[in-house]
Parts: structure tokens; C-alpha cells; sequence
């Protein structure tokens, strides 16, 4: 059947009601299938060929309320092929493999057109997409799009220069393994990169531009091992992706220099955890009274950063810039067909990620 036939389907997952995504995704057959004459002059459409998970869409699925039509579709970082682009689109090509990521913001105002990724064929806004380098299968083009943008502006927050000597917590995860790789292309040969894992992830990290590795398991409470071992040598900047010590910026005076920067990017136990919007907020007030308050009112005396990233065209164009130069590539967990993307959503619930686990819509192979 042709795309300009009646009734065209297509297979995506899809929820109506909020719920725990092994709950609510259902993996549907009669979803229609974007059809070129639908097509916007500055969107394209795209035939989807992997999606990265990240445990942020679980938590959509299930705390936040969704404003546009029903269903509604998981799934942000993708890559895929090139079908057919709108009047206005230059910059990629029908055939063009592509990868990138909707911007969340985009969803509620395109409304119905405009949806998750976790389906066969997808419209998306062109800026979102971009060419995939040639140096990059497309399973591990999947992995890049949001995670590049964060840790581009987690990098850009911090003023992170050559030379700096800077911690990241998380350094295995989603998250981690670019923010090594994008961290390393900034301080150069000469900074110096530690990061935070469990021991059998250790390699890895180290693999991925890390000059040493804290076992957090070996220091559970992180501030009092940072105090003992590198207050002599304090920190440029710390990024917290894991956010499990919520003494790390209280003490960070004791290994952060004074102009130093601390960035949190997450809390895992509330993200990986069941927590709702109430303990996100007393988390953010907590966070953010440290950071603004003056000392003799309980503030910290070093600047303190939360980021939540916005996936935008530039900073996509940046990751695909560092791929293209051999300074970044995805790191991928385990792959799923599409059939399995619960067990997908299951392992990136557990908070042990090596890098990404991703879904094989076409299931085919690269
Ligand atoms: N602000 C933003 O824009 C943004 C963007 C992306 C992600 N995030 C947030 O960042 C956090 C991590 O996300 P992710 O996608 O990278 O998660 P992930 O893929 O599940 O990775 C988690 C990693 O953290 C490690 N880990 C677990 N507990 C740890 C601890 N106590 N200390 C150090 N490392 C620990 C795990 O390593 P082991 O397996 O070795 O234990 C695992 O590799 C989440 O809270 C997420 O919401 C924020």
C-alpha cells in the first residue's frame, strides 16, 4: 500500500491515560501513518530506525499531564531515514540518515502532527534533524541527540575551559558516557577528568576520556572521600548527574575552588525512583536556597547551577560536529525490536545503564 492510499497504518506504541509505561504503552497497529500530503513546509518526515530511552519519558508517562490529542507517543532521541520534506527544507534530503530529537516545547504547540518517536514513520520540525555523520552506525546515532545538547550547555554554564579539572558523578549512564567524551574535547590534553561509577564500569569510563574513577560504591558518602582526597587540589567544576550525596554542594567548598562551579543535572533517586512532583519541588527549594541564599543565612559559597536542557538545533549540529571529528560516539547498553520495548523501559528503570538502551523499530539491521 502506497502512502497516498485511504487507510494507511503503522505500528507505534502509544498510551492514553497516565501510568507506569509497563502499565499504559500499548504497541498498536492502527495508528495512522504520516502522509507527505500533510506535510508542512518546515517539517519532514521521517522513517524511524532507532530510539534511545531515557528514564525522564517514564516519568512523563507517568506524572505529567499531557495537554494535546490522544494517543500519545514515548520516545525522544531517534535516527532514522529521510522520507519526504516540507517546501521550506534544504539542509537534509529524502534517503539522508538522519538523527535528533523533538523538542518537547514544539509537542504541545504542533499539537496532533507533532508526537513522540517510538513509531514507524514520524513528522518532525526539519531544525530537529539533522544529517547523520558518515562515521556513526545508526543504532549509535540514536543515543546522541538529547544527551549531546546537555552536556553542551552543562559545559557552556560551568565556563569549562582547557586545562580545567572537573568531576562528574553518573559517568557510566546515558548521560555520563557523553558528558566524558564532551568534557575531554574542551579541557584538552592538559585537564583532567574523574568521574563516578561502579567498579565493573570502570574501564569504560576510563575508555571514554576519564582520567581516574571514583567506585561509589567503595565511598558511599562521596563529600567526606572528595574532602580527604582533594582538598589540596580542588575541582574547577563538578557535574552531579547521579545526585546522590546531597551533601555534595553543601561541602563543596572543601574541593571546588572559590570561583568554581557545581552543576546538577539530576537526583536519581526521584528520576529512577517512584517520587512524584511534591519531592522534585522540595528538592528544587532546598537545592536553590543553598545556591541563592547568603552564607550567614545557610547559602553555599560557590555558584550552584540545575539545568534542565533544551534540545535545540545548534547544539545538535555541535554533537554531530564532534562525531564528524572522532571526539564523541554513542555508547549502547542493549538493543530491543520494537515488540520488546517494555524491557527496554524496565532497564533504563534500574538506574544501571552502560550508556543507552535503544529500540530497533524497523528491526532491521544497520
Ligand atoms: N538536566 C538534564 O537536562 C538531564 C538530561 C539527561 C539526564 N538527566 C538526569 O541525569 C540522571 C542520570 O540520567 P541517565 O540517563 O544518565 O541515567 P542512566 O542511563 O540510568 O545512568 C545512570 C548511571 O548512574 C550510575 N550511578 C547510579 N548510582 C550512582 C551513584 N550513587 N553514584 C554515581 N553513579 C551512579 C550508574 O552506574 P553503575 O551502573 O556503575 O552503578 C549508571 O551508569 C537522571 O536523574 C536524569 O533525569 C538530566
Amino acid at each position: 500500500m502506497g502512502t497516498g492510499d485511504k487507510k494507511v497504518t503503522m505500528r507505534a506504541w502509544a498510551y492514553t491515560s497516565r501510568g507506569a509505561p509497563g502499565a499504559v504503552l500499548k504497541l498498536r497497529t492502527d495508528l495512522p501513518r504520516p502522509t507527505p500530503a500533510e506535510l508542512h513546509a518546515d517539517e519532514v518526515i521521517v522513517k524511524v530506525s532507532y530510539v534511545a530511552l531515557d528514564q525522564g519519558q517514564s516519568v512523563i508517562i507517568r506524572v505529567f499531564p499531557h495537554f494535546n490529542s490522544k494517543p500519545w507517543y514515548p520516545g525522544l532521541d531517534f535516527s532514522g531515514i529521510v522520507e519526504a520534506v516540507g517546501s521550506n527544507v534544504t539542509h537534509v534530503q529524502p534517503g539522508d540518515p538522519v538523527f535528533g530529537s523533538p523538542d518537547p516545547k514544539v509537542l504541545l504547540k504542533w499539537g496532533h502532527k507533532y508526537n513522540g518517536m517510538l513509531v514507524e514513520h514520524a513528522f518532525l520540525p526539519a531544525a530537529q534533524v539533522v544529517r547523520k555523520p558518515p562515521n556513526i552506525s545508526l543504532a549509535s546515532a540514536s543515543t546522541l541527540a538529547t544527551n549531546g545538547c546537555t552536556a553542551f550547555q552543562f559545559i557552556d554554564l560551568v565556563n569549562m575551559k582547557q586545562g580545567d579539572r572537573v568531576l562528574i558523578t553518573g559517568a557510566s549512564g546515558g548521560l555520563g558516557t557523553l558528558m566524558v567524551q564532551v568534557v575531554r574535547s574542551v579541557v584538552g590534553k592538559e585537564g583532567t577528568i574523574i568521574g563516578t561509577c561502579s567498579a565493573p564500569n570502570e574501564e569504560l569510563v576510563k575508555k571514554l576520556g576519564a582520567d581516574e574513577v571514583i567506585d561509589y560504591r567503595a565511598h558511599p558518602v562521596l563529600n567526606e572521600y572528595l574532602t580527604s582526597k582533594y582538598s589540596t587540589n580542588p575541582f574547577d567544576s563538578i557535574i552531579d548527574i547521579a545526585g546522590a550525596d546531597d551533601q555534595l554542594y553543601d561541602k563543596s567548598p572543601a574541593y571546588l575552588k572559590p570561583d568554581g562551579a557545581y552543576l546538577i543535572g539530576g537526583k536519581m533517586s526521584i528520576t529512577h525512583g517512584s517520587g512524584g512532583f511534591l519531592q522534585i519541588l522540595s528538592w528544587a527549594l532546598r537545592f536553590y536556597s543553598k545556591a541563592f541564599l547568603p552564607r550567614f543565612l545557610g547559602g553555599t559559597p560557590r555558584k550552584g547551577f540545575f539545568h534542565s536542557a533544551n534540545v535545540i538545533p545548534e547544539d545538535i549540529v555541535r554533537t554531530a560536529a564532534l562525531v564528524e571529528a572522532g571526539q564523541l560516539t554513542g555508547t549502547i547498553d542493549t538493543e530491543y525490536a520494537m515488540e520488546d520495548a517494555l524491557k527496554a523501559f524496565e532497564g533504563t528503570a534500574r538506574g544501571r545503564a552502560r550508556g543507552k538502551f535503544i529500540v530497533n523499530v524497523q528491526n532491521h539491521s544497520d
